[in-house]
């Protein structure tokens, strides 16, 4: 069966020793549980010392190159990350998006990098504003899924998991009220079973990401087919990342 997430997307925040510290603190107060995954995803400067004094907490990128190497003069390659052991990383955030125009071609290209490279994708999908407002959100986030990530067969796609964050919720403090999560994912699940089947559409882990905070979490937590949270903010700070694990 499908596990509980915790996610903490750390983006471009915290220095190295900041960066260590905060691992450390939320290592000392969550303990590892069979039923949860806890991953973090710091900036790609301090992975490798992460990675080296890594414990029970995963550790992700924030993004990669699909190419293996060349000249892409500031980007990291797929096989650079797996080089020093990153399993997961995230793939389609709004911000790669919108600030660096990635699109659905080029995610799919990503997805079929980290697949190759037995890197757990964390897939991000979520619709802006304008479509939140004046169409149909739901199409608009399938979409996302069919052009990025359906490709994909059975076996490959278990090893996804699925994160929908509303554009218009990150980092503005506006979470989504509980009747749109719950429709959203709940849409997400009916995908997966359509073109996967009901029992891997069961294995697939769907978080939720857009202001989660401890005040708002157990709520979100609860809506229908809502299997964890990628948090941005509330995870920097270890007393919220750890509440937000008593949550469910
Ligand atoms: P937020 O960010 O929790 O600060 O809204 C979430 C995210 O971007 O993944």
């Amino acid at each position: 069966m499908r596990k509980k997430v915790l996610a903490g997307n750390w983006k471009m925040n915290l220095n190295s020793k900041q960066s260590l510290a905060l691992y450390a603190d939320i290592s000392a107060a969550l303990s590892s549980n069979k039923e949860f995954d806890f991953i973090v995803f710091p900036p790609f400067l301090h992975l490798k010392e992460l990675i080296d004094s890594r414990g029970f907490i995963e550790i992700g990128a924030q993004n990669f190159h699909p190419e293996l190497n060349g000249a892409f003069t500031g980007e990291v390659s797929v096989s650079q990350i797996k080089d020093i052991g990153i399993q997961y990383a995230l793939i389609g955030h709004s911000e790669r998006r919108t600030l660096f125009k990635e699109s659905n071609s080029f995610l799919k290209q990503k997805v079929d990098a980290a697949i190759q490279h037995q890197i757990r994708v964390v897939f991000c999908c979520g619709e802006p504003l304008e479509v939140r407002e004046n169409q149909d959100p739901v199409m608009y986030v399938t979409n996302q899924l069919k052009e990025s990530l359906f490709h994909l067969n059975s076996e490959q796609l278990k090893t996804c998991m699925i994160a929908y964050e509303p554009i218009w919720a990150i980092g503005t403090g506006k979470v989504a009220t509980e009747e749109q999560i719950s429709q959203m994912h709940t849409a997400i699940r009916n995908e997966l079973k359509s073109k996967y089947g009901q029992q891997i559409a069961n294995e697939i882990s769907i978080l939720y990401g857009g202001s989660c905070k401890p005040s708002n979490a157990k709520a979100v937590f609860s809506c229908e087919n809502v299997d964890g949270g990628l948090i941005g903010g509330a995870s920097l700070e270890p007393t919220s990342f750890v509440e937000l694990s008593e949550c469910f």
